[in-house]
Order: structure tokens, then C-alpha cells, then sequence
């Protein structure tokens, strides 16, 4: 992590949010402690880890910890947990292990590739016509857009997934701050950006690749991490942490923005989103939501009740989270009903999704 993102962040613990300081080590293994309550909260290889449960967190993300960091690099106190984690993720059948990696080279592709990149080796007329067609219309535009017709300067991403929304603010925010639940695409995002930790990133991400033909193996088009990075931009302060987006670590009132983007529909009680995002910007900021609403049946029931029962039957759920966000007291100033958010899977399949995306302002 850079040291200077310490001042916009805080305790996660509920009822504590005092402080944090670097305690041990340096900002690429080391250690935050609150000022407050005195938990504890590992940064490695250069990711904060800034959840309520951290030591959880780490047995629990063992996978995508252990492609970056090694052994003895864990915390002394939780090694033993760790490594029997570990092996016991070792043990799982290897379509699990694929999984994971794959859904991250997904969203790298989704992230990262142009409407140029996303063609190469597409054959079909048809995938080629979409691709053409909806590549650049996606959420991202569309948030660089208000981004820079709102003239936001600091931005905070909730959910940011492998990073890729920082590259197009990059002309408008100066900073940027990127958090997920995810180790493993958090660590993908700082090695785009922020080429600093000391460890072999490069060869790291040789082994990550992306799906092309699958008779060629699951991820056998490799990254070209040194081209991407000539490429993409980076905002001047730049920074990526894992934390809860349902407890961020984050000083409040501090952004222009807080967005969120195809998260919502990943939440046990998406009623929290709100609150959570108007807490992070000040008076007169803007808050960004967009999701395909793929709602789980019980979450989509308890939405349901925040209705009235006769209402319930004629509403959407554009207009569900609309109205609860206007009760959080954000008004919503521009609403896209349909925005096609293209999800490249490999040459042969693509998925297309129609997002609701809307901007708010207190
Ligand atoms: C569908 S992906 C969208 C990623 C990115 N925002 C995009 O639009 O491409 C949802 C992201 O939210 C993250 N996520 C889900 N639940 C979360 C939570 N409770 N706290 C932080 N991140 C979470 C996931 O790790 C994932 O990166
Ligand atoms: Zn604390």
C-alpha cells in the first residue's frame, strides 16, 4: 500500500473507526494496528488487508494469497492456520483452482482488453459485431463520463474487481482509491498500476494468461504486462486495499465520488449500499451505482417487503434501488435504464448484460 493512504483510512471494526498506523514492517509486508482498539491488520506483498476478521481472511482467501506471497512471509501467529488452509486447498479437486483463476482473467479481459484486443482471434461475424458495436457503451464509459461532466477530482471504487475503471478516470481524478473483498484481484490491480513491491510481478503474471481457444488450455493467451502498462493511465495518487464494501476501512466525507459498480446484487441486504456510499463523500458529492440486478430469491424477497405490498407487483428493481437510495436522501440526477456491459468469456462466447446505472447527489 502507499503510506500516505493511511491518513484516509480507519478501523473497521463497528464502534471503533480510530485510526490506523503502520505498527511493523514496511508498506510491502507489514503490519497496521488501530490506534483505537489495537487489531491488527497485515499488508502483503504490498495489499493491506483491512476487513474486521483479518486473520479470517487470510485462512479463508489462502488461494489467491499464495500465488503472491510465500510462506514464511505470513504473520508468525496465524502461520500454522495458514499453512493447514493451504493444504487443504491443494487437496481440492483442480476444476476448483481453474475456477478461480479463470473468473479473474474474465474480468481482466472485460477490464483491460480495447474493442482492438477483444478481437484478436475472433472469428464469428456475429461476436465480432457486438464486440464492435457495445465494447466502448459499457458502465465504465459511462462513469468516465459523469466523472468528467461532474468534475470529480477524488474517487473511491467499492467493488473495483482487478482495477480497470481507474485507467478511464485517469484524465479527471487525481485520486483514486480501488477496494474488493478479493486478494487475487486486488494483488492483479496494484501489479498494473503500481509496480512496487519488490517481488517478481512479471512472472506472476506470466502464469495468469486469459481464455482464447480452450483446445489450447483454459488461459493460454498470455498477458503482456509490460505493454499493458505502457498503455493504461494511472490517476497521480493511485491505490488499492482489500476491505469489506459493507465496512470499509475509509474516513468518511472525505470523496467526490463513491461508485459501485455490479456489486449491489453480490450483497445479503443491498439496503447498506446506500448508506455506505453517501457516508464516504461530502456535501454536495455524487454517488454511482450500477448493477444486471441478478438478485438471489431471498434477497430479492426482502426488497421486496421494503414496498408496500400493493406497489410490490408493478416495480422494478431499477426502481426499487432508485427509491432506496432517494431515501437515503441522494437525489438521483441522471438514470440509464440499459447499458450493455459486454462479458468476453472466450473467442466462441460472449455475454452481454443490461445495467441500470444511475448518478446521485446529496
Ligand atoms: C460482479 S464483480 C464487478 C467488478 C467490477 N466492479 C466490474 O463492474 O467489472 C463484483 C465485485 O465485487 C466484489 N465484492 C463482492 N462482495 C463484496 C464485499 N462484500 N466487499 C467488497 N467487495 C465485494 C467482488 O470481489 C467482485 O470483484
Ligand atoms: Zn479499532
Amino acid at each position: 500500500m502507499q503510506l500516505s493512504t493511511l491518513e484516509r483510512l480507519q478501523c473497521p471494526i463497528p464502534d471503533c473507526g480510530e485510526s490506523l498506523k503502520l505498527a511493523q514492517g514496511d508498506r510491502h509486508f507489514g503490519m497496521l494496528a488501530c490506534t483505537g482498539c489495537s487489531a491488527e491488520y497485515p499488508i502483503l506483498a504490498g495489499v493491506a488487508i483491512v476487513v474486521p476478521d483479518a486473520e479470517g481472511y487470510i485462512i479463508v482467501h489462502v488461494k489467491g494469497i499464495s500465488k503472491w506471497v510465500r510462506d514464511d512471509q505470513i504473520p508468525k501467529s496465524i502461520r500454522k492456520a495458514y499453512l493447514a488452509a493451504k493444504k487443504a486447498v491443494e487437496k481440492e479437486h483442480i476444476e476448483e483452482d481453474l475456477e478461480s483463476d479463470r473468473v479473474n482473467a474474465l474480468y481482466f479481459m472485460t477490464h483491460y482488453l480495447n474493442t482492438k484486443d477483444a478481437q484478436v482471434g475472433v472469428e464469428s461475424p456475429e461476436i465480432k459485431e457486438i464486440i464492435v458495436k457495445n465494447w466502448d457503451r459499457g458502465p465504465f464509459s459511462v462513469v468516465q463520463k459523469w466523472i468528467e461532466e461532474t468534475g470529480s477530482k477524488k474517487a473511491v471504487e467499492l467493488g473495483c474487481g482487478v482495477g480497470g475503471l481507474a485507467d478511464r478516470l485517469a484524465g479527471t481524478v487525481q485520486e483514486y482509491l480501488g477496494v474488493d473483498s478479493s486478494f487475487a484481484s486486488i494483488a492483479l490491480a496494484r501489479a498494473i498500476y503500481i509496480n512496487d513491491r519488490g517481488i517478481n510481478e512479471e512472472a506472476i503474471m506470466a502464469e495468469q494468461g486469459i481464455p482464447a481457444d480452450l483446445l489450447q488450455g483454459p488461459l493460454s493467451r498470455k498477458i503482456n504486462l509490460k505493454q499493458l502498462r505502457e498503455r493504461i493511465r494511472a490517476p497521480k495518487n493511485i491505490d488499492f486495499i482489500v476491505g469489506d464494501l459493507e465496512t470499509p476501512p475509509l474516513k468518511k466525507g472525505h470523496y467526490d465520488a463513491s461508485i459501485v459498480l455490479n456489486a449491489i446484487d453480490m450483497m445479503g441486504d443491498p439496503a447498506v449500499l446506500p448508506r455506505v456510499q453517501k457516508s464516504l463523500i461530502r456535501p454536495g458529492g455524487i454517488v454511482i451505482q450500477s448493477a444486471p440486478y441478478i438478485w438471489h430469491e431471498q434477497v430479492a424477497a426482502q426488497l421486496r417487503k421494503k414496498l408496500t405490498p400493493s406497489k410490490s407487483k408493478d416495480v422494478t428493481s431499477a426502481q426499487v434501488i432508485e427509491y432506496i437510495y432517494s431515501k437515503n436522501g441522494l437525489k438521483i440526477e441522471k438514470s440509464l435504464p440499459h447499458v450493455p456491459w459486454v462479458f468476453f468469456k472466450h473467442l466462441r462466447q460472449i455475454e452481454i448484460y443490461s445495467v441500470h446505472a444511475f448518478l446521485s447527489r446529496i
